[in-house]
């Protein structure tokens, strides 16, 4: 599963980056408008950082031209750009539009199956089902991400599914065991991805028997034998 990060902050998508296990990033009009800088400028350096990943530009027209033209502009900034669009009735048919001029669209704002299986028939590249803000009114956005996948199996569509609105480490997991291509959450979520309580407690045990018993233990990297003097054979 690929996992992308919810957010238009840098230093976020750095920290994110530098580890190696960022593969894109989602940014939607309120998170770029946190930033205080001109989307254009968010949106190449996030490209820089996150190298040969897949950053999602959401338009903000609600009309066909606009959509087209919107799209158009912010896929020419930088080829991982993939514009996001809004699942209305404007916004498949302008995903089926830029669809066939060879555009990645990205269908945010996907709540239903009916609304999935539309926006895969549309050439969607990515469909994004938002799973906590249905858990958010009692409804279970776990179930609607198991029948998007089911329904896009049993037809072959090759839209990817982006499991998104993920507000804790479990619905990442879920996500995952379902089957969904990419996961993407904010930050504070990434994070959570990697605590456990016993990895922070077993580090400190074996770091403080090593410093107990440090004199006949010795320092470990000279114990690495420099290169070309290692035995062979042995
Ligand atoms: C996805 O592309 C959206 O930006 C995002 O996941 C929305 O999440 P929220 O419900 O936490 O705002």
């Amino acid at each position: 599963m690929k996992i992308f990060l919810d957010t238009a902050n840098r230093d976020e998508i750095r920290q994110a980056a530098e580890m190696g296990v960022l593969d894109g990033v989602t940014t939607n009009p309120t998170l770029a408008a946190k930033e205080k800088k001109p989307f254009r400028q968010q949106i190449l350096e996030i490209c820089e950082i996150v190298k040969g990943g897949a950053i999602s530009a959401e338009v903000v027209s609600t009309d066909y031209d606009g959509m087209l033209r919107e799209g158009r502009e912010v896929t020419s900034w930088h080829p991982s750009v993939v514009v996001k669009l809004p699942t209305t009735p404007t916004g498949v048919r302008a995903c089926h539009t830029l669809s066939r001029e060879g555009i990645r669209v990205n269908m945010t704002l996907v709540f239903s199956a009916s609304q999935a299986l539309l926006v895969a028939k549309a050439g969607a590249y990515f469909a994004s089902p938002f799973l906590g803000r249905l858990d958010d009114i009692s409804h279970d956005g776990m179930a609607l991400l198991r029948d998007i996948l089911t329904i896009y199996k049993n037809y072959n569509f090759s839209t990817e599914v982006l499991a998104a609105s993920l507000r804790h480490p479990l619905h990442v997991v879920e996500a995952a065991k379902a089957g969904a291509h990419i996961a993407t959450m904010p930050f504070k979520v990434f994070e959570q991805l990697f605590k456990h309580p016993l990895t922070d407690r077993g580090l400190e045990a074996f770091l403080k028997d090593w410093e107990k018993a440090r004199e006949s233990l010795g320092d470990i990297v000279e114990a690495i034998p420099q290169s070309g003097t290692r035995k062979t054979g042995s």
